[in-house]
């Protein structure tokens, strides 16, 4: 099987990071795989903020919270992950959120295939659209946070894939 396939099917999500900082030139190849993702009409208007400190992370969980996200007691988020990335794009963008979730697709493949673990994260986007952790993540103006991934070194297996539902595909002959 070719391994860009393989890639495609070996993918889990991953819950249970290793503390260990993910190396400078790894994480220039995720990004830089995430900027090879597909934008509408070629604008690459998607921005990253690679978020490295433990302490930032806990602003954006009381954010999320302080503005309505619920978690259930001893959930972490962000499973404990040593990076986490951000991504952005312009609020008056029609195509924001699927530039976004083409670019974090990218990322979490680009992750599998060098060995390390990720997750997509949303639960925390309350968080992150807050004001205030726009300013601290320093998030370009008139653009706002519509999804982000943990990443590290997997501490745990990933669950087993559930099997593919088959009912979805409707073919117009
Ligand atoms: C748009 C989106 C948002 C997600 N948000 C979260 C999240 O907030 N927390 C989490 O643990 N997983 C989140 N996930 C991961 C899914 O739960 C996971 O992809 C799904 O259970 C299937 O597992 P797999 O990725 O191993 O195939 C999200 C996935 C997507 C696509």
């Amino acid at each position: 099987m070719n391994d860009t396939y393989r890639t495609l099917l070996a993918r889990r999500t991953v819950r249970a990071f290793q503390p260990d900082k993910i190396p400078e030139a790894i994480m220039e190849s995720l990004i830089l795989a995430a900027k090879y993702s597909p934008t509408a009409m070629g604008l690459q208007d998607r921005h990253f903020t690679v978020v490295n400190n433990s302490g930032v992370m806990d602003h954006i969980l009381a954010a999320a919270v302080k503005n309505g996200a619920s978690f259930l007691p001893g959930h972490t988020p962000f499973y404990h992950a040593p990076t986490v990335v951000v991504v952005s794009a312009p609020e008056k963008s029609k195509y924001n959120r699927e530039n976004v979730a083409c670019a974090i697709e990218n990322l979490l493949l680009a992750a599998n295939a060098l060995g390390l673990g990720s997750c997509y994260i949303c639960s925390v986007l309350p968080g992150l659209q807050d004001p205030s952790i726009r300013e601290e993540l320093k998030i370009p103006a008139n653009y706002v946070p519509y999804g982000c991934v943990s990443l590290g070194y997997s501490a745990a297996e990933a669950a087993e894939p559930k099997p593919r539902r088959t009912n979805d595909v409707t073919l117009i002959p």
